[in-house]
């Protein structure tokens, strides 16, 4: 099984979750590229069986410039025949979707957008995703937003539970896969 950890992070904070799921998956399974996105990376997605795909809320959705990308690589897959009508899936690929928010107007919901986009994404490819992780990230320069917030108080934040918790969730991707990677 090839896995693929693709994400963005403007301070720091999704990269910390990036970094744990690449520390769990390490072990069990042998071959992952961990890949932190700039818009001149060359991912051919459909090289991977398993992919974790994650990027900072921004105004919803994830940055500007990881959507680009992925806007344009879905037209060029499109151009080349390999998105099909109904997506069909395809046997033994998977992807989890991550990201870290900070919900400060209406809490988690405001991650929903930007994790169902990106799911929406490796759907289109015909990947069966399996899991949408929304982690709290505290604001780098706000500390208003960071204590007076729908989520509370989350200066810190992502902090050791909270990657404990991606740890753990890893942990239950690959127990999950467990079959198929035998
Ligand atoms: C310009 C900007 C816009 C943001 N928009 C949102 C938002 O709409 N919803 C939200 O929950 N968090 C929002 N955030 C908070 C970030 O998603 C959060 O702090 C995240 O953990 C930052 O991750 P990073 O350190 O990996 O860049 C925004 C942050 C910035 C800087």
């Amino acid at each position: 099984m090839k896995g693929l950890i693709l994400y963005d992070s403007i301070g720091g904070n999704t990269e910390k979750v990036a970094q744990r799921i690449h520390d769990t998956l390490k072990g069990p399974i042998n071959e992952i590229d961990f890949i932190k996105f700039t818009p001149r990376v060359d991912v051919d997605f459909f090289r991977y069986d398993l992919i974790f795909l994650g990027s900072p809320v921004i105004y919803w959705l994830p940055t500007k410039q990881m959507m680009n990308y992925i806007k344009n690589r879905l037209r060029s897959y499109n151009d080349q025949g390999k998105i099909r009508p109904s997506s069909p899936l395809i046997p033994g690929k998977y992807g989890i979707c991550f990201c870290t928010y900070a919900g400060p107007h209406i809490g988690e919901t405001e991650a929903l957008p930007m994790t169902m986009w990106l799911r929406s994404f490796l759907g289109h490819l015909g990947y069966t995703v399996l899991d949408q992780w929304h982690i709290v990230g505290q604001f780098h320069d706000d500390t208003d937003m960071n204590i007076q917030g729908r989520m509370g108080n989350i200066l810190g934040r992502p902090n050791s539970r909270d990657l404990l918790e991606v740890e753990n969730r890893t942990r239950g991707v690959i127990a999950s896969l467990s079959e198929l990677m035998k």
